[in-house]
């Protein structure tokens, strides 16, 4: 008996997408800059977005730490999810992509609630505190630093607080366990292990886009 062939993954997102998911314009916007300027096209697809923002929901979640900002998409999709008094830190390396984030940022009306710092993350996420204080981190820069960002992570959440990790599927190179695997797919690789095997976080993985990681703080 032959198997009958499904419709594959890529076609229910966008079913999923098409039926639930609905970008605000200034973020068509912000994509559309972001080509002009030549930034590289890694935000996260509107679908992820938006997963985002239903998860920082669910969680009532009010402050937010953000790695990797590029040109502040992700992190406007945040930052919806949020009450009026919510506040989002992201963090972003590139001078240039921090310039652009805070300007649409500041004309999404955010400016009051989303603060960019520009700086190596690695820094940042040293410097910031409370512990324990932070409802939510998303991490979304350098793959060979996901184990920092872990320990960060599992230091600022509250628990119940939930850490947000894209790009853990890496494009399906996360299968690929032979010696030409690179320092990012073994990084990610790394990271998802400890996450399945953590003692302070309950997590899986939403095939959601490029794969995202939700872990809840215990
Ligand atoms: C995938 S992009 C972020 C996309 C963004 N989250 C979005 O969806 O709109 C990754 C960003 O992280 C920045 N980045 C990479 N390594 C970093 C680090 N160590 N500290 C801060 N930012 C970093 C890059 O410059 C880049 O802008």
């Amino acid at each position: 008996m032959s198997e009958r062939s499904g419709p594959s993954r890529e076609e229910l997102e966008d079913y999923a997408q098409a039926l639930f998911v609905r970008e605000d314009p200034i973020l068509a916007e912000l994509r559309a800059e972001q080509e002009a300027r030549g930034f590289p096209s890694i935000q996260v697809p509107a679908r992820t977005g938006h997963l985002l923002s239903i998860l920082l929901r669910a969680v009532g979640a009010r402050r937010v730490v953000e790695v990797g900002t590029l040109g502040g998409y992700s992190a406007l999709w945040i930052a919806k999810a949020l009450p009026a008094d919510g506040r989002v830190v992201t963090m972003e390396s590139e001078p240039e992509h921090a310039s652009l984030a805070r300007e649409f940022i500041d004309r999404a009306g955010r400016a009051e609630m989303v603060e960019v710092r520009q700086g190596n993350a690695v820094d940042l996420l040293q410097e910031l505190g409370p512990d324990g204080g932070w409802d939510a981190m998303f991490v979304d820069a350098d793959k060979e630093r996901y184990g920092v960002y872990l320990k960060q992570a599992q230091r600022l959440l509250r628990p119940g607080g939930v850490l947000l990790a894209d790009n853990v599927f890496w494009q399906g190179r996360i299968l690929d366990d032979s010696d030409e695997a690179d320092a990012a797919t073994r990084a990610l690789q790394d990271f998802n292990r400890a996450l399945a095997g953590h003692d302070h976080f309950d997590a899986t993985i939403l095939p959601v886009g490029d794969g995202v990681a939700v872990a809840v703080r215990r």
